[in-house]
């Protein structure tokens, strides 16, 4: 199959990962053929995360990837973080299937990738092998816990794995249900940067609502750059996250009156979280280099759960690589909060007063106060922020409270 439409990247934009901007969406005639013929395949339907993975793939976020990975890549990124040409990558991008289903397909058969079985991609089968979950726990998560979410979405995914290029037909329903004006791909984000003449961009990754630490380390970090890609993280999370609508609302709530729109672009990411902490702050890091930023912030325990990493281990994994393999500049932050004989947002390297002046709420304490509809401190977080989460929870658990009912 030809490849689709070379995306046109303005010159002025950082290299993506690999050197090219993957495009594996097909279009007009192509689309309509390969969309009739993926009627009479064998249907997979993906999981959420693979959902994200599918979307990531077609608009280019996971270049250099053009599908979902085979043995040489999986292994060695398993092992060394490196994909098997040497670029850097550190999260294997898998299709797992249970034997069964393994079983009924052939190599270079080509099937459909479906949602609920709505066809929505091709691919195929290049490769199927065995893998060892455990191993992939022990160097991806650094446990092999069932209790970290990661670890026990991994244990519960199929023995299996396929390996191929897709070629995609059709998003998934997301794409055009939950937030669909905010849901730019890296052509358009690199686009959008050149057009507002930004030519340093920093990328913030969050799975959380905005809290003055977040606000205080956007700011000072575009102190230093031309604009700000905001980009909160809306595929799958765990349970107890604050769900992506009401941490959409809470960013717009405050948008328009406290960030300057010529400098300020709000985004969102729709990747699945896997709570890698520290390979996954590289992950983070090199697909917000494809949608075009030239900095990432990485503060406190990025994209870490419970205590399973260090609190800084995720800027510290950076200094295993050169500069130039990862592409994109770190901007590391320690861990901040609000000091009030400063007045002000402060960490530990900048203010000279103890823990009794600090205000910091943990996320479980975050969850706890807003789950009995409580105000957070406006010392965390702005008044307006909080306004919108204690609202936007108590409709999450009328909802709950009526799907339990009927
Ligand atoms: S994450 O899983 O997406 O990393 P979160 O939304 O809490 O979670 O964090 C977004 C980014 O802000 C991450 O880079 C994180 O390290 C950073 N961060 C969050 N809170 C703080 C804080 N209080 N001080 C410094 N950095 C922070």
């Amino acid at each position: 199959m030809t490849s689709a439409s070379n995306v046109n990247v303005p010159t002025n934009t950082i290299a993506p990962h690999g050197g090219q901007l993957v495009n594996r969406m097909l279009r007009g005639e192509m689309r309509q053929a390969v969309r009739e013929r993926a009627q009479k395949l064998f249907k997979l339907d993906l999981n959420p995360m693979n959902l994200s993975d599918l979307e990531l793939i077609a608009g280019g976020a996971m270049s250099p990837l053009t599908g979902f990975m085979g043995q040489a890549d999986y292994e060695r990124v398993v092992k060394e973080m490196r994909l098997s040409n040497g670029l850097v990558w550190p999260i294997p991008i898998t299709l797992p299937v249970d034997r069964e289903t393994a079983a009924s397909i052939h190599l270079n058969q080509e099937i459909a990738l479906c949602e609920k079985g709505h066809v929505l991609a091709v691919m195929e089968v290049a490769e199927k092998f065995e893998y060892d979950k455990k191993h992939e726990a022990e160097m991806v998560y650094q446990t092999t816990e069932d209790k970290h979410p990661g670890v026990a979405r991994l244990y519960r995914q199929g023995d299996i794995l396929l390996g191929g290029e897709i070629w995609v037909v059709e998003l998934p329903a997301t794409a055009e249900t939950e937030f669909p004006e905010l849901r730019h791909t890296p052509a358009q984000t690199r686009r959008m940067f050149a057009r507002r003449g930004w030519r340093r961009v920093v990328g913030f990754q969050t799975r959380n609502p905005i809290h003055r630490a977040h606000e205080y380390i956007q700011k000072t970090a575009l102190e230093i750059v031309d604009g700000l890609l905001i980009h909160p993280l809306v595929g799958e999370t765990k349970k107890d996250d604050i769900p992506a609508d009401v941490r959409i609302a809470s960013y717009e709530a405050i948008l328009r009156d406290y960030y300057p729109a010529e400098s300020v672009l709000l985004g969102v990411f729709p990747a699945a979280m896997r709570y890698a902490g520290p390979r996954e702050a590289i992950f983070h890091a090199l697909l917000r280099k494809n949608y075009g930023c030239t900095h990432f912030i990485v503060g406190r325990d990025h994209a870490g759960v419970g205590g399973y990493y260090g609190t800084y281990d995720a800027q510290l994994i950076f200094d295993e690589f050169q500069k130039d393999e990862i592409g994109i500049e770190i901007l590391p932050f320690d861990y901040t909060f609000y000091c009030k004989k400063c007045g002000m947002v402060v960490s530990s390297k900048t203010c000279p007063h103890g823990k009794d002046d600090w205000i910091y709420l943990s996320g479980t304490q975050v969850r706890e106060m807003l789950e009995r509809g409580e105000m957070l401190p406006p010392e965390f977080t702005r008044p307006e922020v909080s306004k919108v989460l204690v609202d936007g929870m108590r409709a999450k658990r009328e909802r709950e409270n009526n799907n339990n009912q009927g």
